[in-house]
């Protein structure tokens, strides 16, 4: 006998922040709930064909939200001492340079398949597992510190 689960497309592609991805810091929390926020948006305007303006305005959204979040952070790390500051921002400039080659893409190519799918691993996939794993190292830096 066959099991056939359905997952709806919401929820294979759905980015969600929640509690366990805290890292201690109100205003960091609530920039990365919008950045996931906004990648979804993207992702539904691309995979179900809404206008391109759709599109070219929550890249527009995102690329000032993105330099305010990175710069916001690497303050903040700047400010706790945090010493893998500049290793983490390496990452920060890393996943700028994609980001960058997306737009490039899409300017190219108009939208197709091909970009949600990068949309979804270079963004979605990119900033759940570098909240989740490097974000949570400056949060993990202060726990320690003040034990
Ligand atoms: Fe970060």
């Amino acid at each position: 006998m066959f099991c056939v689960t359905i997952i709806s497309m919401e929820e294979m592609y759905t980015f969600k922040w929640d509690i366990s991805m805290s890292v201690g810091e109100d205003s960091i929390d609530k920039q990365h709930q919008q950045l996931l926020a906004e990648v979804n948006t993207l992702l539904d305007a691309i995979l179900n064909r809404h206008s391109e303006d759709k599109v070219e305005n929550t890249i527009h959204f995102l690329d000032g939200y993105i330099d305010k979040h990175f710069s916001y952070e690497e303050q903040y790390m700047s400010e706790i001492g945090y010493p893998d500051r500049e290793a983490h921002i390496a990452m920060h400039r890393e996943f700028t340079k994609k980001y960058n080659n997306f737009k490039s893409e899409l300017k190219a190519t108009g939208v197709t398949s091909e970009l949600a799918m990068e949309v979804q691993s270079y963004m979605g996939q990119w900033w759940m597992s570098h909240i989740k794993k490097e974000d949570k190292k400056y949060h993990l830096y202060i726990i320690a510190r003040e034990e």
